[in-house]
């Protein structure tokens, strides 16, 4: 298969990215990614010499750009994780979201339907990766399923809301072969440092304070970065064409918990007392909008694929505590922003070869 993976330098896209390309030797990768600042091609330094890997630095909004890479390419597998991901920039920054999130997938629409002509003789797939927060927020009882309405609250969950129904709409109207899954919070290597378990990490290791919103009781289903890549390559292996999944780790946790559990976790690997840690927390003014609880019911997935996740959040936990520690190098060039520096340094080299003397906008 010649696949082409979206967003495959930001965090999920190069874990899914770091396990299958060695795994599958006899498929070809393509990464599609702007790089924004999320995007790290120091994520994918294990596979970047790899004979079956390749970086594509472009932008899926842009239509013109997004019909070569499709026609040099040719791919029959679309697995789509580019997208802007931060709920909080979101709020500051809403078009941004639109312009990535619901344009950059009809473009990739778009392009896919161009190049299947007829889907239905062909073994072609469009893998869209999406998020439990389209469903909205829950309170103390119930889980989301399939069939939840959908009710998304910030600009970000909108976004791919929308995402999701123009997805549904390509394969009602004119055939396209998609599946999609719906996942809870994912946590574990790789992730940038803006999002609640790295920057709980990252802070406690440094000593600095450790932010939670509002009382810290909002609760989210934790899922290692790691199950949710088997899960997605299990749907595009066995899934339906057309049918939604939940994915999901059953391993609700309000975010206060996890932040102590944490800083335990960071008072046993430093040798520090865990009140001092644990006396990094403050509580600020609570995000606006800010769901309160997501839980995901995966039994779908588990029924019709036999998928479940495998690693527990306590080992999770354990393990992406160790990656931050044993990655320096990682970590230093993310908070510097020397990965944006990468690009800037690269950026024209890497078109040149790509593109064989095209620019990109
Ligand atoms: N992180 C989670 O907990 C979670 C949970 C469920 C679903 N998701 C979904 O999974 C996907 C990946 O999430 P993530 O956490 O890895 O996000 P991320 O922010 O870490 O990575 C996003 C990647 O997309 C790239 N990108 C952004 N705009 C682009 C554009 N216009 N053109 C090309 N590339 C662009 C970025 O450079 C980056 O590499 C997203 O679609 C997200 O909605 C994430």
């Amino acid at each position: 298969m010649r696949i082409l993976v979206t967003g495959g330098a930001g965090f999920i896209g190069s874990n899914f990215l770091n396990m299958f390309v060695p795994r599958y030797p006899e498929h070809s990768f393509v990464c599609f990614d702007k790089l924004t600042y999320a995007g790290n091609p120091l994520s994918l330094t294990g596979i970047d010499s790899a004979k079956n890997f390749s970086l594509e630095v472009a932008d899926i909004a842009d239509g013109d750009v997004v019909n070569r890479i499709f026609g040099d390419f040719r791919p029959d597998l679309v697995v789509h994780f580019a997208a802007e991901s931060h709920v909080d920039r979101s709020i500051h920054d809403p078009g941004a979201f639109v312009r990535t999130n619901v344009v950059g997938t009809m473009q990739l629409l778009n392009a896919a339907r161009a190049l299947w002509k007829d889907p239905s003789s062909s073994t072609a797939r469009f893998h869209h990766v999406s998020t439990d927060e389209v469903y909205g927020s829950l309170r103390e009882e119930g889980a989301f399923t399939e069939d939840s309405r959908y009710d998304p609250s910030s600009p970000y969950a909108a976004s791919k809301a929308s995402s999701d129904h123009l997805v549904r709409a390509f394969h009602r109207t004119y055939g396209l072969p998609i599946t999609i899954t719906n996942c809870s919070n994912n946590y574990g290597p790789r992730q940038a440092p803006e999002k609640l378990i790295p920057l709980t990490i990252l802070n406690a290791l440094e000593g600095r304070e450790l932010p939670v919103y509002g009382s810290g009781g909002n609760c989210r289903d934790w899922l290692y970065v790691d199950d949710h890549c088997e899960a997605i390559w299990k749907v595009i292996e066995c899934g339906q064409v057309g049918q939604t999944y939940n994915v999901g780790g059953n391993e609700e946790r309000t975010n206060i918990d996890v932040v102590r559990a944490l800083c335990e976790l960071v008072a046993q690997q430093t040798g520090r007392s865990a009140a001092d840690v644990l006396g990094l927390i403050r509580f600020v003014e609570d995000r606006p909008g800010h769901d309160w609880r997501y839980a995901v019911d995966s039994s779908k997935l588990k029924r019709e694929l036999g998928w479940e996740p495998t690693l527990r959040f306590a080992e999770g936990l354990a393990r992406t505590l160790a990656w931050y520690i044993a990655n320096p190098a990682w970590v230093k060039a993310v908070q510097a922003g020397e990965h944006q520096k990468w690009l800037e340094k690269n950026y024209d080299r890497r078109l040149r070869t790509a593109n064989d003397g095209r620019t990109n906008s």
